[in-house]
Parts: C-alpha cells; structure tokens; sequence
C-alpha cells in the first residue's frame, strides 16, 4: 500500500479555514482516498491541553521562544501519534494548520528566528512535511471583523501590526516554496471554493500522473 499524503490549511484569522476544510475533505473523498481531518495546535488530547494552555489568555507575559517550543511538543506528539500512523496506512491527512503557521506566527509575527523554526521542525517532524498547502490569504482588515462576534483568544489578541507580520510571511513562504498554492480569501465564498476545488484537483492529477 502507498503511504498516504499531507495536506494543510493556512492562513491568518477569520480567513476561513474552518469552514473550507470540509469542502476539500468532501473532495478528496469523492476520488476515493480515505480521509483523517485534524487541527494544530491540537490533535491528540495531550495537544489539544498544549493548545488550550497556549490560547488562554494571560497576564503573565510568554516568552516568544516558550510559545515556539509548546507548539511543537503538541507538533511531536500529534505527527507521532496521529498524522505519521495515519500516512503509514494510506490515508490521507487533512490538517488545519501545520509548521507554516509557525514560520507565520511565531518567526514573523514574534520575531523568533527562522532558522530555529527549521530546527526544530526537523527534530519534531523529520520527514513529514505537507505534500499540499492551500494558504487562504485576505487583508487583515476584511478578515479580521468576522472574529469579534466571539471572544478573543490570547493570539486574536493581537495588534493589526503582528498580523500584517503574520500575512506578509505567509505571502513569502507562498512565493518560495511550490508546495503553497495562494488563494485569494477576500472574494465570494463560491469563488474562493471554485479555487480551492480546482487548487485540489490539479494536485491530484499531477499526484495520479506520478
Ligand atoms: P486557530 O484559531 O486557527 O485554530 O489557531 C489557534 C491559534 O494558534 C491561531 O491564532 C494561530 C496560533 N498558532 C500559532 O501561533 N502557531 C502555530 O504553529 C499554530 C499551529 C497556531
């Protein structure tokens, strides 16, 4: 049996990651491959406890480095548990959320050096890294309106600076790496869904080709 494959959801708040991931599971389902949906920071219960620690709300100052390595001990725990398990099966991982949002958040956002990013992903994860990004990516002025009706998290917290940082390395990482297929976030629902649809479809045809 073929191992199975990777494929993320990124992108900054309110850009509707959520909402999209069942699209491109229904998709991938609909070509047959068998599908695990899953979240970071989260995954497994000691990871969803890592998330819920690192989304509280605090007065207590983080270190931008603490915050770097509680993201990945959930990071280890979930790809060591759940994400590498489920490929070795053959199925495909559907992941809302990988190393790129730390690449965004953490080395963009807060500052903590990319290359310490890298390290560490390769102690958390060697060998597995997404076969396909879709980044949804919207101005931080249309996204971030649609998060305020609920209450904040300790990142939604945040500045529009940090996630002006956050997008512009996003946009980045999108042009240096083929992995990241960019999809613009800001226009109707239908259309960016008609993009995601197509995003997907050119994967798996390039993937059945291979
Ligand atoms: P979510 O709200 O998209 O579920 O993600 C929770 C928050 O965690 C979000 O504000 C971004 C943040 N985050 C990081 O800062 N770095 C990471 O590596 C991940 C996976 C999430």
């Amino acid at each position: 049996m073929s191992t199975g494959r990777l494929i993320t959801i990124e992108g900054g708040e309110g850009v509707g990651k959520s909402t999209n991931v069942d699209l491109v599971r229904k998709c991938l389902e609909s070509h047959g491959y068998d599908v695990l949906t899953t979240r970071e920071p989260g995954g497994t219960p000691l990871a969803e406890e890592i998330r819920s620690v690192l989304l509280t709300p605090r007065d207590e100052e983080v270190d931008a480095l603490a915050e770097t390595l509680l993201i990945f001990a959930a990071r280890a725990q979930h790809v060591a548990r759940v994400v590498e398990p489920a490929l070795r099966r053959g199925r495909w991982v559907l992941c809302e959320r990988f190393t790129d949002s730390t690449f965004a958040y953490q080395s963009g956002g807060r500052g903590v050096d990319a290359q310490v990013v890298a390290q560490l992903a390769h102690l958390a994860h060697p060998g597995v890294r997404p076969d396909l990004t879709l980044y949804l990516d919207a101005p931080v002025a249309t996204a971030m309106p649609r998060i305020v009706t609920r209450a904040l998290d300790r990142f939604e917290r945040e500045r529009q600076q940090f996630f002006e940082r956050v997008r512009r390395t996003y946009q980045l990482r999108a042009s240096e790496h083929a992995h990241i297929v960019s999809i613009d976030a800001s226009r109707d629902l239908q259309t960016v869904q008609r993009d995601i649809v197509n995003a997907v479809e050119t994967f798996l045809s390039a993937n059945e080709d291979a």
